[in-house]
Formats: structure tokens, sequence, C-alpha cells
């Protein structure tokens, strides 16, 4: 890895380097990989992570994963990775493929998979479950597979299918950190003992302190999700922006542990509804019903603003996303922090 922080005179007026002093580059094994600038990743986010929030975070130097699963229709899905190949001007960008444990959801994943490979892409975020049945395919075109898993075990399983790198998420991650009770750095840290293919580390990052923090301890790159929730360019309602620029990192909670997949939410009346019924012992998915289902979330809370209703991934990291602003404001501002807090180092290399 390397800490390619400047020596910083010039800083802004929260003490921040300026602009003029972020490098161009910082690069890792993972920057190398897929060819980015910045050891910053977007992960693909459910009915949000379209082809202009993606665009935005190539733009701004990072990767992004459009969500494979989020377009209405085949044709709407490759609709999106034109668009966000024209908003690129050319650059690689990702996609998310994400299988479920209710099993009906994979078959499209397959279907998504072909189209993108027919559209070029060539960066693949896999997550959910093991990505087995997707291999063939990926390894036919050559592609960059990154792997996301949220315990150490099942990086070292997906290291050993032979994916190219892995993302491993703590229990503070928005989504669905698994039955996985450690927190990322804790996670991190072991892997790292067993890892030898790129790692990037997600959950609960929404600092350029962190991403230094992660740096530091081995990772070649960090994910991060909820801090991009509210970008101007994600494709949700204003409404449901101000609740997540409200909400501080105690805000969230993690429901459906009973049926083995954690989900950590916005706590909202939605979720309290669905731990009340896990509390009175509902087990199944079907039991649930429209309480958990994406396409209620999508439709009243991303599209209409109820922010009350809908299983609104969310992880702590939301405490730092305060107002809505372009991704590449986001972006330049982690890294400033990144910069500075990889200044504190500079010993080390004087020495
Ligand atoms: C709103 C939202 C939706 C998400 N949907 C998915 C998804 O469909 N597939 C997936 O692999 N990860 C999903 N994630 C997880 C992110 O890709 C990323 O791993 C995570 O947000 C990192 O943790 P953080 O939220 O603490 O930054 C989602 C996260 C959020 C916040």
């Amino acid at each position: 890895m390397s800490m390619a922080a400047k020596n910083l005179n010039v800083t802004d007026k929260d003490g921040h380097p300026s602009s003029a002093d972020i490098p161009d580059q910082f690069p890792t094994r993972i920057t190398a990989l897929l060819g980015i600038r910045w050891p910053l990743l977007l992960g693909g986010m459910m009915w949000l992570s379209d082809a202009q929030l993606v665009a935005a975070m190539v733009r701004a130097g990072g990767m992004g994963f459009i969500s494979a699963r989020s377009s209405a229709s085949n044709d709407m899905f490759r609709q999106e990775l034109q668009i966000c190949r024209e908003l690129t001007g050319g650059l690689p960008f990702g996609v998310n493929l994400t299988l479920s444990r209710r099993m009906q959801h994979n078959d499209i994943i397959l279907e998504r998979l072909r189209i993108a490979l027919e559209e070029g892409v060539r960066i693949f975020e896999t997550a959910g479950l093991p990505p087995t049945p997707l291999l063939p395919a990926l390894r036919a075109f050559n592609t960059v597979v990154i792997h996301k898993c949220a315990h150490v075990r099942h990086s070292i399983a997906a290291q050993n299918l032979g994916v190219d790198a892995v993302t491993l998420v703590g229990m503070e991650e928005g989504g669905h950190p698994g039955s996985n009770q450690l927190p990322t750095f804790v996670n991190g840290a072991y892997a790292l003992e067993q890892l030898h293919i790129p790692l990037a580390l997600g959950g609960g990052i929404g600092h350029g302190r962190q991403i230094a923090a992660a740096l530091a301890l081995g990772a070649d790159a960090v994910v991060m999700g909820s801090i991009f929730t509210l970008a101007q360019e994600t494709p949700a309602h204003q409404a449901y922006k101000q609740r997540v620029a409200a909400t501080d990192q105690y805000g969230t909670r993690t429901v459906l542990g009973s049926l083995g997949d954690t989900w950590r939410v916005i706590d909202n009346d939605n979720a309290r509804k669905v731990a009340a019924m896990e509390h009175a012992g509902a087990k199944t998915y079907t039991e649930f019903g429209e309480l958990i289902s994406g396409a209620r979330t999508k439709k009243l809370a991303y599209d209409n603003g109820d922010y009350e209703e809908g299983m609104l991934s969310m992880g702590p990291a939301v405490g730092f996303a305060q107002s809505v602003e372009p991704v590449a404001c986001i972006v330049n501002r982690l890294q400033k922090q990144l910069v500075q807090a990889s200044n504190r180092f500079q010993f080390l290399n004087n020495s």
C-alpha cells in the first residue's frame, strides 16, 4: 500500500488539506486491479445504485456497482448500463450481483449477468451467497470479481474459489451483515492474517479517518454505502434524504436475526413492527409478508418519501451524512480527511 499523502501546509477552515494538496491518486492493489485512482468503492445498493449514482462515483475517482436486480426489466437494466457508460465517458464501472437466500430471486441474476457481459461490463461485486453459480460465466469473460461477505471464513472460502479480491464487512454494515457479530476492524485484522488477495473493508465507514485506519490495517480499499444514500445523485425522494440527514449513528437497528438473515436498517415504524413480530415468534419470510418487501420499500419510501415505511438499509455511518450534496463533494471530503489522517504517519517515512 502506498501512503501517498503530501506534506501539507495549507488547510481549510476545518483544518483539512485544501484541494490543491490532495494527490491525484492513492494507489493500492485494488486501484491497480480496477484501474481507478482512489481506493474508494461504493457498494451496490438495491433500488439506489443506478447509472447516475455509479457514474458520479466513477468520475470522482472511485468505483461503483449498478445493482443488477433494481431494474424493472432486462431491457431497462441494459439501458441503465448504456446510460452509465455514456456518463462515465468510457471509464469502467461495475455491476453488483446479489444472490438471495430467497432462491426465486436468483434466476434473474444470471440473466442480468449475461446482459452485463454483452454490454461490456467486466467488473463485478458478488454478494449474498458464494458466487459459485456465477463463476463459469464470469471466468469465461476474464472479469474482475470482488466477492463481498461478512465472515472471515467466507472471505477465505472466496479466496479459495479464485475470486480476485474480497470485501469483508462488519456488523455495522448497512444492509445485510449476516450472522456475523464482529465489527469491521476486528474482522479485518483477523482476515488479513490469512488472505493474500486484496481486501476491501466495509461497514460503518463514513469518515476519512476510518479509511486511513483501514488502509493502515492492511486493507487495499474501503466499501461504503450508507454515507452515499443522501447524495444528490441518489434516486430517492427528498423526504427520505431529509430523514437520512436527521438520523444519527444511533438511529439504525438490526432485524430478522431470527431468520439468520440479519438486516441493518433505519429504526423506523416498519422496522419496529418487524422487530415486534420477531419477538412474538415469527420465523419465516412469508410471515413478515409485505413488511419486508423490497418493491414496497421502493414505492413507499424511495419513490413517495414515506420514510416510516419499508426496510431502509442503513448503518451507523449515516451519522456522517448530514446534508444532501453531490457525490463529488462527499468523495472530496473523504479524500481530504484521509490525507489529513494519513499525515500522522509521516514520521515513519521520515525516520
Ligand atoms: C440502502 C442500501 C442498500 C444496499 N443494498 C445492497 C445490495 O442490494 N447488495 C449488496 O451486496 N449490498 C447492499 N448494500 C451494502 C452496501 O453495498 C455496502 O456493502 C454497505 O453499505 C457498506 O456499509 P455501510 O453502509 O456501513 O457503509 C446496501 C447498503 C445500503 C445502505
